[in-house]
């Protein structure tokens, strides 16, 4: 009788939780939704979330062909199981500030499956460098198969660990000069201290670009502040829709003056 007190007090507890964010933004309440459905999916299944989406991609996409990867990822999320891909539609305004930065060096902030450095990665010059930075070990397996079935395993390099203990070890472990580039696209309550960390490591130059996702779902209120009011970026605010639904996001440019 105490437990079954104890689980109905705890589902009340849960759905006026939810109640609230759906009150407060109804994105952020249908990812809830959709994740906590995908993690009892889970129990059940041999593979999670992120091994059923590379399962679909080695069944369904062409190896060696990046653009069938994405397409093939971007099918599987928006018809079966939401997940934290860029996603297409601001991935083609990533696949344009690429291609008009056409970076030597550069750097993402968080892989998940490796969906954006993939995107990314089949825009590169040969001689590129890029690092993508991911802390969850099985999504940084998930991603080194992707980027492997993609072909670009040679043009990406995965470093495995936190953004904060990595960006430090750049220039002499990784003999990075400065950044071309840098896709922040990890928690979003780090998205200023690690745009700090970058600045303090000087790893930035005059030019360099940073392009942040998801600044609008689930937002990132205390980096865009920063980066648009501390006189050292030139932003552009570029208006989207949050991946695989139909709600407003956006991702932020900001040009670093040197
Ligand atoms: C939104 S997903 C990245 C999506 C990916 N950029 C894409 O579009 O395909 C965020 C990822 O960042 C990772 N992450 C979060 N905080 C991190 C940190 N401090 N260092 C490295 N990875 C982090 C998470 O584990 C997660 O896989």
């Amino acid at each position: 009788m105490v437990e079954f007190c104890s689980v109905l007090c705890g589902l009340g507890a849960f759905l006026i939780i939810l109640f609230y964010f759906y009150k407060k933004n109804r994105a952020i309440a249908k990812i809830y939704i959709s994740e906590i459905c995908n993690r009892i999916k889970d129990l059940f299944m041999a593979l999670s979330k992120e091994e059923r989406i590379l399962e679909f991609v080695l069944k369904n996409a062409v190896r060696g062909d990046p653009d069938s990867v994405v397409d093939t990822i971007d099918r599987y999320c928006s018809s079966k199981e939401w997940a934290m891909n860029v996603g297409n539609e601001k991935g083609l305004i990533l696949d344009k500030i690429v291609k008009e930065t056409n970076p030597s060096v550069l750097v993402e902030l968080g892989t998940y499956c490796g969906y954006s450095a993939v995107r990314i990665g089949r825009l590169l010059k040969p001689d590129a460098r890029f690092f993508t930075l991911e802390v969850n070990p099985k999504f940084a397996d998930v991603a080194r198969q992707m980027l492997e079935f993609a072909g670009l395993k040679d043009k990406v390099q995965i470093l495995e660990g936190a953004t904060y203990d990595i960006i430090p070890q750049l220039k002499k472990k990784y003999e990075v000069d400065t950044l071309d580039f840098v896709f922040v696209d990890h928690w979003k309550d780090q998205y200023k201290p690690d745009t700090l960390l970058l600045e303090n490591c000087n790893l930035l130059r005059k030019g360099s670009v940073i392009l942040a996702d998801n600044v609008i779902v689930p937002g990132a209120p205390d980096f865009l502040k920063y980066v648009r009011t501390c006189g050292k970026y030139d932003c552009t605010n570029y208006l989207s829709h949050l991946e695989y639904m139909n709600e407003d996001d956006a991702l932020e440019k900001a040009v670093f003056r040197g």
